[in-house]
């Protein structure tokens, strides 16, 4: 429906294909061959196409890339996204730099630029669109990828393409929803890679307030999201994290599957698939799930648990209360927990720690990750510093990989395939947790400093 306002949109695909064998068709953009509004560029293998488009009920005409054979067209780049064109007079072309250029006929005047070749007019460049959904700017001369729309996202993200910061040239590719199903200006949410913290999580912002995080790397996904964050059989996620790169990408493990995800205008994240054939896309999950996903919904130290209508969602961890328990009553959370026994008391005398049991962690953008510690390591590395306030195992079955946290935990909230947080407490509370649970090594901890 996006692209039915494009000449050849219109066409059936059969007629469309015919005329692709004469010739019609092309994957390149050279100097001599710009597109014009109702041209198409077709990648190789015909899966991403581009061309101009008016989405929803607007008039307005963009340029854009979408699965080529896709069911339901849906796009997932779009070039001039807050500079629409408004009439069908747009020109796609290599300008006398060697920039991708658009523009309306009979003007040069740019309405989108790669604005990449700054120099003289000696180089000579051609645009190619991939069978990865990637638009490239090539340099002739040395075949050198001088500009590609990968590094530039709106609000769709590929099997292969990189969310995420590239240290040598400062780029951060994050995704940002367009302004309505209409409108594909930069919207008001935006899904970015904490690339800040030793242990990088994504974070969706919604007007500028953090709004949800997808949890922890566990090794294999985002810890967040447990149904995609086991080994499976559709996606393998990735992660770099080093001097020159702190990315995250995924590919599909089975061929001929279309897939994307989307962070939409109201603040949903969606991933989808289809296959050739298929009546539509199909959703395979969204996030926020819900109010317990808000980000900090129940405050420093507090934990978010689904109740039915008449319990209050939030509590504290282990040891806290509720710092301000007025607000509280009037279940407003955000004000968080302290120690019930304020700080003196806590440290290295008999203090330990209580297990709480399937949660997502809290947010680990401030903890410290250390990828080789055991379990036991972890807590002992935690109990040592009076300033560590929890651990936890960085994989859900706790194997290897230690995360703790030295100040507040913040977003803790029960999840179905959750892992264990171990907070710690004073002595005084330990005798209260009948359930606490210190790595059966009680008269150890409790008699370190003795
Ligand atoms: C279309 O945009 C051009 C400038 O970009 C402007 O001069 C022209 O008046 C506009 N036409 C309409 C119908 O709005
Ligand atoms: C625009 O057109 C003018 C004349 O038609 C030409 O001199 C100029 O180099 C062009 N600019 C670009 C960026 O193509
Ligand atoms: C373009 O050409 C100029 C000189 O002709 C050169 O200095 C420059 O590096 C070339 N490449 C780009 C990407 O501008
Ligand atoms: C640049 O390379 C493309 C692709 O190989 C080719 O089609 C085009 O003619 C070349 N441009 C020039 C000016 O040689
Ligand atoms: C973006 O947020 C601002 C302020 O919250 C609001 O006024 C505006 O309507 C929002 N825009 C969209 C496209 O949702
Ligand atoms: C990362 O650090 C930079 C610079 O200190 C800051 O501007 C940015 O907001 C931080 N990002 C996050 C996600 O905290
Ligand atoms: C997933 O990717 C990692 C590295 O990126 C690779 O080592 C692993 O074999 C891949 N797993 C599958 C199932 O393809
Ligand atoms: C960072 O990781 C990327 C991808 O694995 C690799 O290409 C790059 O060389 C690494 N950089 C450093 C400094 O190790
Ligand atoms: C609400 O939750 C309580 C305790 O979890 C349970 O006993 C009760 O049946 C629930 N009520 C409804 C209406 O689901
Ligand atoms: C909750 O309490 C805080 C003060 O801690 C206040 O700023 C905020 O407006 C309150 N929220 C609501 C929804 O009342
Ligand atoms: C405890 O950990 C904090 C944070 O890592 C660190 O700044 C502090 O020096 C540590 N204290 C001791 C006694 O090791
Ligand atoms: C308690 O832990 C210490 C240090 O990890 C270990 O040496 C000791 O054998 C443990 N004791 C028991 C009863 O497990």
């Amino acid at each position: 429906m996006y692209f039915a306002k494009g000449f050849l949109f219109l066409l059936p695909q059969t007629l469309l294909l015919f005329l692709l064998q004469f010739g019609f068709s092309q994957d390149t953009i050279t100097i001599s061959k710009p597109i014009r509004d109702g041209d198409v560029l077709v990648s190789k293998g015909e899966t991403f196409a581009l061309g101009f488009f008016s989405p929803g009920v607007s008039t307005n005409r963009y340029v854009g890339i979408r699965y080529y054979r896709a069911p339901e067209q849906s796009v997932v780049w779009v070039a001039n996204r807050d500079n629409p064109i408004n009439d069908t007079s747009g020109v796609l072309s290599i300008d006398v730099h060697g920039n991708l250029l658009l523009h309306v006929e009979e003007r040069n005047q740019s309405i989108w630029s790669t604005n990449i070749v700054t120099q003289s007019s000696n180089n000579c460049t051609h645009a190619q669109l991939l069978d990865s959904g990637n638009l490239i700017l090539v340099l002739n001369k040395t075949s050198e990828v001088l500009w590609q729309s990968f590094d530039y996202p709106t609000d769709t993200t590929l099997p292969n393409m990189k969310l995420g910061l590239d240290r040598t040239t400062g780029l951060n590719r994050i995704l940002t929803s367009w302004k309505s199903k209409d409108d594909p200006g930069t919207g008001n949410c935006s899904y970015v890679l904490n690339t800040n913290s030793s242990s990088p999580e994504l974070y969706l912002y919604k007007s500028n307030i953090l709004w949800w995080r997808s949890g922890h790397w566990n090794g294999f996904g985002w810890s967040g999201v447990p149904l995609l964050s086991h080994p499976n059989y559709l996606f393998n996620f990735s992660i770099v994290n080093n001097q020159t790169e702190t990315t995250t990408s995924w590919v599909e493990l089975l061929p001929d599957i279309f897939s994307r995800l989307v962070v939409d205008e109201s603040g949903s994240i969606q991933r989808f698939l289809s296959r050739e054939g298929d009546q539509g896309w199909f959703s395979l999950g969204s996030a926020p799930l819900d109010q317990c996903d808000n980000y900090g919904k129940c405050g420093a130290f507090g934990k978010c648990q689904l109740q039915n209508d008449t319990e209050f969602e939030c509590t504290c961890l282990p040891g806290f209360q509720p710092k301000s328990p007025s607000e509280w009553s009037l279940r407003n959370a955000s004000s968080g927990c302290v120690k019930k026994r304020g700080q003196a008391s806590i440290c290295k005398s008999g203090d330990g720690f209580v297990k709480v049991e399937n949660v997502k962690l809290p947010d680990s953008s401030f903890a410290r990750v250390d990828e080789k510690l055991s379990l036991q390591e972890c807590e002992q590395q935690c109990l040592e510093n009076c300033s560590c306030a929890a651990y936890g195992g960085v994989d859900a079955k706790e194997q290897v990989g230690c995360l703790r946290w030295y100040g507040e935990l913040i977003d803790t909230r029960v999840l179905n395939g959750g892992q264990n947080l171990y907070v710690r407490v004073d002595a005084l509370e330990l005798g209260t947790q009948q359930f606490s649970v210190i790595s059966g090594n009680f008269s150890y901890h409790a008699c370190m400093q003795c």
